[in-house]
């Protein structure tokens, strides 16, 4: 490149993408629909508690605390790629702070979880959350993003970011933190849904300017993490989930490489109305057959799943048997990533993720 004008040099890095690489990461392929050559494979929560190392870490700060410094979330995103060589990192971070964005006071509680002191409870409360400026209120994630991806670009390892999409996010709001049954979220929804949807476009503004700023940080996929549709009924998850998901991915600048995944529960249901919602993959739950899901709504999207994360539990031998039937049933599919049906626990033995990572990469289709 010496004798390329630096300017030109520069354009040149900047708009090297890895769709015009020869290498572009199985996990950016695979989600833009490609069939590859083995699935790839990552895990939600693969940062997280099961990893002495994580642990060590999270001795010295609180979790709020881990997110609010880009060394240390730069360390814990690191810490599986390190261990299990996955093919794509997750930015490590939360879904609940647009929660923050819109001036939802959160603390995490040990054994607890998240905690909101001032919940949502009326119109009132709805029309005083004010979002503050992404960039201004957020600005170590996007200072994570930079970090992360001085070590990631290298070793042509991808970095999700991602974001809460805008029902699950909401019903923290409402509830104050975790709910089993989402009785406060589903209570207004029937008394009051304009205000449910009052919520839900604020989080939709919020969401996208933060997606945005992620991408312009420089990660290289994005997922939207939907959590709790499972509490919702059909004409409900139209109305409070799938419209608002549409509106997000439709309000993105994304480039086209850039790939885009919705995690939802009960995708057994939802997955033929998320098809054409803009994404790119949808990632499965694990109450559901993956190529069933497949064979219903068909490649036009890529499919990212589904083990049962309780097979994480299991013997050797049974969670052996169960990786390879899902890798055997998706074998001759375009457009599939390895994942868990949901996330890892705290008390899994990180031995056993060992085993299913080893499995994915020397699969042979
Ligand atoms: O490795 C990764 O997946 C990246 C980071 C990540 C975290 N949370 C870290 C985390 C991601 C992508 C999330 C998403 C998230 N957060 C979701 C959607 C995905 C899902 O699991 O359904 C939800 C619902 C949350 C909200 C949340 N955050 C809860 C309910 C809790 C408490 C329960 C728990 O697991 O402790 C958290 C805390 C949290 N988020 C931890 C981590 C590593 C544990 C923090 C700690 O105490 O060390």
């Amino acid at each position: 490149m010496g004798d390329v004008p630096r300017g030109r040099a520069n354009a040149f890095v900047v708009h090297l993408s890895f769709m015009e690489t020869p290498n572009t990461p199985l996990y950016i392929r695979a989600a833009l629909g490609e069939q590859t050559e083995r699935p790839p494979i990552w895990v939600m929560r693969q940062a997280g508690r099961y990893l002495p190392e994580y642990r060590e870490v999270r001795k010295q700060h609180s979790f709020l605390d881990m997110l609010n410094h880009p060394e240390v979330a730069t360390e814990v995103t690191l810490q599986p790629i390190r261990r299990y060589g996955m093919d794509a990192a997750i930015l490590f971070c939360d879904i609940l702070v647009t929660a923050q964005v819109l001036g939802s006071k959160l603390d995490f509680v040990e054994k607890k979880g998240p905690v909101i002191a001032n919940p949502i409870r009326s119109a009132a409360d709805v029309a005083n959350c004010q979002a503050a400026p992404v960039n201004e209120f957020l600005p170590y994630v996007f200072d994570a993003i930079k970090l992360i991806q001085k070590e990631l670009r290298p070793k042509g390892v991808p970095l999700i970011g991602f974001a809460g999409a805008p029902f699950t996010v909401a019903s923290y709001m409402i509830e104050g933190g975790s709910s089993k049954d989402l009785a406060r979220s589903k209570g207004l929804i029937k008394e009051s849904p304009e205000v449910m949807d009052a919520l839900l476009d604020k989080l939709v503004a919020v969401t996208i300017d933060y997606l945005n700023a992620q991408i312009e940080a420089g990660v290289d996929a994005l997922q939207l993490f939907d959590t709790w549709t499972n509490h919702l009924d059909l004409e409900s998850f139209k109305r409070y989930s799938l419209d608002p998901i549409k509106r997000i991915i439709a309000g993105l600048n994304r480039p086209a490489n850039v790939p885009i995944t919705v995690f939802c529960k009960n995708m057994g249901v939802f997955a033929p109305l998320l098809v054409d919602c803009g994404a790119n993959a949808l990632s499965v739950d694990w109450g559901v057959s993956l190529r069933g899901v497949r064979d219903q709504i068909g490649s036009s999207i890529a499919l990212q799943g589904n083990l049962d994360p309780q097979m994480l539990y299991t013997e050797d031998k049974v969670l052996e048997k169960a990786v390879i039937s899902l890798l055997d049933s998706m074998k001759d599919q375009p457009g599939y990533i390895f994942n868990l049906g949901h996330g890892m626990s705290p008390d899994m033995e990180p031995e056993k993720l060992k085993l299913v990572v080893d499995l994915v990469h020397g699969y042979k289709r």
